[in-house]
């Protein structure tokens, strides 16, 4: 009776034991990204501002649109390295087919716009989730980019933006949706993706 107890016991140690594993892998993989994806996005949200203010400073708002056409996806690419994919979206994209969001990060997006119409703060707003695709699970991590005063020359109201740069704008952006913000307001987000394991078939 007992050593039936036992080999059953066994057999189903042996049977569960790969799913185990796969998932706690999963969940501490989940955790080391989560810290990383944290620290990565800061870090992106802290450069990219940093040139950003440098430039309007330096040469002036106009002048300064390379570095969020050129610089600023150009720093995404250069993040997007050992399995991790980062990029910067927004529910009102401007460059839509870089900033364009997937289903998760519209509804992530939308629930930071909701919780900054509620009063919270958008400087520590963040999401991260395990999705499961076609191809696999996936490890994701978002954190929102709060409007900044420096932001407002190039996404704010019409009387913030200047002639010259509405007509920059509108000749480089013809679909552009990165109008109309105020500061504290949420003008997109980091995303940030990786690969966790491969789904058996
Ligand atoms: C000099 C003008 C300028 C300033 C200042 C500026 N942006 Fe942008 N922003 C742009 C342009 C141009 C793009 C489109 C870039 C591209 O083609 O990928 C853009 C794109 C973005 C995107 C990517 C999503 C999208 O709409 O395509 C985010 C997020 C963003 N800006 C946030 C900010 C924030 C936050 C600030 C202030 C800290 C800021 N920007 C300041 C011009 C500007």
């Amino acid at each position: 009776m007992n050593s039936i107890i036992i080999k059953t016991a066994l057999v189903l140690l042996v049977l569960t034991a790969p799913a185990c594993a796969s998932k706690i892998s999963n969940e501490a993989a989940s955790a080391k990204y989560l810290d990383e994806s944290r620290n990565t996005a800061l870090e992106f949200r802290k450069k990219l501002g940093g040139v950003q203010k440098e430039q309007l400073e330096s040469v002036g708002a106009e002048n300064a649109i390379p570095v969020c056409k050129v610089i600023a996806p150009a720093m995404a690419a250069d993040y997007s390295k050992d399995g991790r994919e980062l990029k910067r979206v927004s529910l009102k994209a401007r460059n839509k087919v870089l900033g364009t969001p997937d289903a998760w990060e519209k509804q992530v997006l939308e629930s930071f716009d909701q919780a900054q119409r509620e009063g919270k703060p958008a400087d520590n707003m963040e999401a991260s989730t395990v999705s499961k695709d076609a191809d696999g699970r996936w490890f994701r991590y978002m954190k929102a980019i709060p409007t900044q005063p420096q932001c407002l020359q190039c996404h704010g109201k019409p009387a913030d933006i200047s002639a010259g740069m509405k007509a920059l704008l509108a000749k480089e952006y013809p679909d552009d949706k990165a109008t109309g913000y105020s500061v504290g307001e949420i003008r997109g987000a980091i995303s940030i993706k990786r690969k966790l394991d491969v789904v058996s078939k």
